[in-house]
């Protein structure tokens, strides 16, 4: 079967899957020459963007996505389990490879490493139409795909994270999480994201990092000095007009467990690679949804009852916007457009470090 050298190798580029703010919940397991095993984990803990580990699990889908395609660049196929009895939030994924003669290179291979997120502004340079027909066929069964492209849609959906925005900054819950996932002062950074791949200017830059010190401080400039205005107009107002088109990936059926987030993170990585193949950026807008799963579920995320009630609003006015129903469910938000290459972008922890002992 595949020499230890061969599933590291594999493991190498598989590490280079997105996941939500670069937390890359995984541990790779080689249990056998045939066998690795992803133990899973959620950050529902601590982040409140992981509404019941969804996010995690949809960064879960694009991993083994993404190790499906490394694989067949060594002439190996893959085939995934989720692990009966492993708890929903320490999934452990059984991946089995086996040599098949005649396997195609996945296209998508050489697109693992250069995929990067672009929060700043795009080219409002039209989509072809092979990038609109590429884009709607890379999901797979299961899903469709809509556009929001024209100047209307982009403005309806630039509307629309502009009140997200508001939400996301104002949400003492939220904070925290902000915090933590910012490395200031990078261009790289291994296990977070760095400054400079955040999309605001390095004055913005200076002031949210004084800022961010303290809640007292964020919501006393919040209260008196219109703080959320600049990072919003940079950060979600201007990409969101900036772009060629907004895209949302839905499933056929609703999502209801584990799995089927899993499956929604396939459709995403599948995505994302192919916008990179077809010369396409591309940055989720997942938190629109995420406050979307929190309305709905009648869940709340914070003490303050304006910011439940603004994710109640902010559902609904999604829903009118996209033309969808309350019920619906939804996989995948996000902008794409042409750009020049990010000059700051996350990395990644080294296989060592994400590697466990075998079995
Ligand atoms: C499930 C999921 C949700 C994400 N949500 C957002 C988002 O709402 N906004 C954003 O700018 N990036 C989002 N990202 C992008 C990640 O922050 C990014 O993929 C990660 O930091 C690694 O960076 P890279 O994709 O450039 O390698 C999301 C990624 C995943 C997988």
């Amino acid at each position: 079967m595949a020499s230890r050298e061969t599933l590291l190798k594999i493991l190498d580029l598989a590490r280079w899957a997105p996941s939500g703010d670069n937390t890359q919940p995984w541990r790779f397991q080689i249990v056998a020459d045939d066998h690795i095993a992803i133990h899973g984990n959620d950050t529902r803990e601590w982040c409140l963007y992981d509404f019941d580990g969804h996010a995690s699990h949809i960064a879960h889908g694009a991993l083994l996505e993404t190790l499906r395609i490394a694989a067949s660049g060594e002439g190996l196929a893959t085939r995934w389990s989720l692990r009966p009895g492993s708890p929903e939030r320490a999934p452990v994924f059984d991946v089995r490879l086996a040599p098949q003669p005649g396997l195609a290179v996945d296209p998508l291979l050489p697109f693992i490493e250069t995929r990067v997120v672009q929060r700043r502004p795009m080219r409002t340079t039209p989509l072809t139409d092979a990038q609109r027909r590429a884009l709607a066929a890379a999901p797979g069964r299961g899903y469709r795909v809509r556009f929001f492209e024209t100047g209307a849609e982009r403005r309806q959906v630039a509307g629309l994270l502009w009140r997200n925005a508001y939400l996301r900054l104002t949400c003492p819950e939220a904070y925290p999480v902000h915090k933590e996932i910012i490395e200031w002062r990078t261009r790289f950074s291994k296990d977070r994201i760095p400054e400079q791949a955040v999309g605001v200017d390095s004055a913005t830059a200076r002031l949210m990092e004084w800022v961010m010190a303290s809640w007292g401080r964020v919501a006393f400039f919040n209260k008196y000095l219109f703080g959320t205005i600049a990072p919003r107009i940079q950060l979600d107002y201007i990409p969101a007009l900036a772009c060629a088109a907004h895209v949302l990936i839905l499933p056929d059926t609703p999502a209801t467990g584990t799995e089927d987030h899993v499956r929604g993170g396939i459709a995403m990585q599948r995505l994302w690679l192919t916008a990179t193949s077809v010369g396409l950026h591309l940055q989720p807008e997942m938190t629109p949804l995420i406050f979307r799963w929190y309305a709905r579920a009648g869940q709340q995320f914070s003490a303050l009852p304006a910011i439940g009630e603004g994710a109640l609003a902010l559902a609904g006015e999604f829903e009118r916007i996209g033309g969808f129903g309350r019920a619906d469910s939804l996989t995948f938000f996000c902008r794409v457009g042409v750009s020049d290459t990010p000059r700051s972008r996350s990395l990644r922890k080294s296989v060592e470090e994400l590697m466990l002992p075998g079995a």
